[in-house]
Order: structure tokens, then sequence, then C-alpha cells
């Protein structure tokens, strides 16, 4: 029996792939920073629950304490994030980013990954399987920024996926036992981007999903959207 947890789970991508990986036989955990929003997610999927707010080191601690003493952990879905927007869900560009927006997204979508893997790593060493998928983005991609096609004006969300995307290689080479890879759901309708995105949260968890079932031998290290292997 595979035992999965999905931080980030009560809503949107995080919900949907704990959705498709309970019909697949995984034991789910969604983790939730809000007990209310959890439960009623937990309960409509049928998902076990654990209180995790990814900025939050104790209650990463209780929650490595509570999937321990229930048998341990097979998977890690990184997928908690954030975009910050204006109130008319405007992307906030260059001009208008500072040190304190920087940080604030910074602390959920790269030190909450680090928080979280780094205190669920000794659980994962002890799977005989074990994996870690981290939700990035295809604006982490730097080859696609360069590129003019590329017209995103913020500069905090994609600067920290592009971290995602670092940590995810040097994790990688670090537990060569463990399949870590960075995934892109693409642009999907949700309340991160005030539900503008063009695809159904189905098809954005497609990857996600993937790489959460990949076999020992598959890649590991690598950055993939649902068609395949993204560049750098
Ligand atoms: N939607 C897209 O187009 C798109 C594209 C590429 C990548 N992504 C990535 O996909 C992932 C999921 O995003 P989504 O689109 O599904 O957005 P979403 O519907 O807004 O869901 C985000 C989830 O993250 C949770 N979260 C935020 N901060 C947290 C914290 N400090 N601790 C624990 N949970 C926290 C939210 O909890 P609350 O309900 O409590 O807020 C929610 O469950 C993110 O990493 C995002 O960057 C999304």
């Amino acid at each position: 029996m595979t035992t999965t947890l999905i931080t980030g789970g009560n809503k949107g991508l995080g919900f949907e792939t704990a959705r498709r990986l309970l019909a697949a036989g995984h034991t789910v955990y969604i983790g939730s920073r809000d007990a209310e929003r959890g439960r009623r997610a937990a309960e409509q999927l049928g998902a076990r629950l654990v209180h995790l707010d990814v900025t939050d080191d104790d209650s990463v601690a209780a929650a490595v304490k509570t999937i321990e003493v229930d048998g341990g952990l097979d998977v890690l879905v990184n997928n908690a994030g954030i975009e910050q927007r204006t109130e008319n869900n405007e992307v906030i560009g260059a001009a208008d980013t500072t040190a304190d927006l920087m940080r604030h997204v910074f602390d959920t979508n790269v030190f909450g990954v680090v928080r979280v893997l780094h205190a669920f790593l000794p659980l994962l060493q002890r799977s005989a399987a074990p994996v870690i998928v981290n939700v990035s983005s295809g604006l982490a991609s730097i080859t696609g920024a360069t590129n003019p096609a590329y017209v995103y004006p913020g500069v905090a969300y994609p600067a920290s996926k592009t971290a995602v995307n670092m940590i995810t290689v040097q994790y990688s080479k670090a537990f060569p036992n463990i399949r870590i890879n960075a995934v892109e759901p693409g642009y999907t309708k949700t309340d991160l981007n005030g539900n503008s995105g063009v695809q159904t949260v189905e098809q954005g968890a497609e990857i996600i999903v993937r790489m959460a079932q990949v076999e020992p031998d598959g890649p590991t290290g690598g950055y993939f959207d649902r068609n395949g292997t993204l560049p750098w």
C-alpha cells in the first residue's frame, strides 16, 4: 500500500491530485492549513486529513509525527503554493515587487518546500519506493522567460518556482534512491490565478498524478509537463 501526502490538498490541483491517487489505490493524506477547509475536503474525498501549514515548523513537525505513527510515507507531493496578485487579479510586475513581497512568496513556495521535504526525509528514506513531486510552473523556465513569447510580468512567483527547480535537481543528486521531479501543470483554472486559467484541474493534475506514480527505475531530477521534458 502506497501512502501519499499532498500539501495544500484542500482545493485546486492538490484536491484533484488527491482524488485521482485515491482512485489509483493510494492512502492519501491531504495537508490543509485551515482545519475546516481541510475537514470538508477530506470528507468529500474520503481522504485522511493532516493539519499542515508549510510556513510553520511546528505544524510540519506535528504532521510528520501523525503520519509516522500511522505507518510512514512513500510519496510527498509539494503542491501548496501562492501567487501574489492585486485586488483586481493583476500580476504584480517588476516595478511593484518589494523584498517583502518576494519574502512572502518564497516563504510558501520555496522555504515551505524545503521545510516539508527536510522534515519528511527520514520517513521517505524508510520507504521501499520513495517519490517526491515538486509542483513547479512553466513560468520557472529561464529558457522560456528569455523567449519573446514569455509575457508574464511578475518576478516573485516565477523566481520562486525557478528555485523549486534547482531544489529538485540538487535533492535528486543527494538522494538517488528517491525519485524527485518538478512538474508544470499548465495554466489551470484555480483560485491561485483568480480562475483565469485555461485548463481544467483534471488536465492540470495529470502530470502531478503521473509523477506521483513514477516507478523506482523512472526519471529523477527532471522537469516535466504532461507532454514531456521541459527546458530549464
Ligand atoms: N493554477 C495554475 O495555473 C498553476 C500553474 C502552474 C503551477 N501551479 C502550482 O500548482 C500548485 C497548486 O496551485 P492551485 O492552482 O491548485 O492553487 P489553489 O487552488 O489556490 O490551491 C493552493 C493550495 O495551497 C494551499 N496553501 C497556500 N499556502 C499554504 C501554506 N502556507 N500552507 C499550506 N497550504 C497552503 C492553499 O490552501 P488554502 O485553501 O488554505 O489557501 C490551497 O490548498 C501551486 O504550487 C501552484 O504554484 C498552478
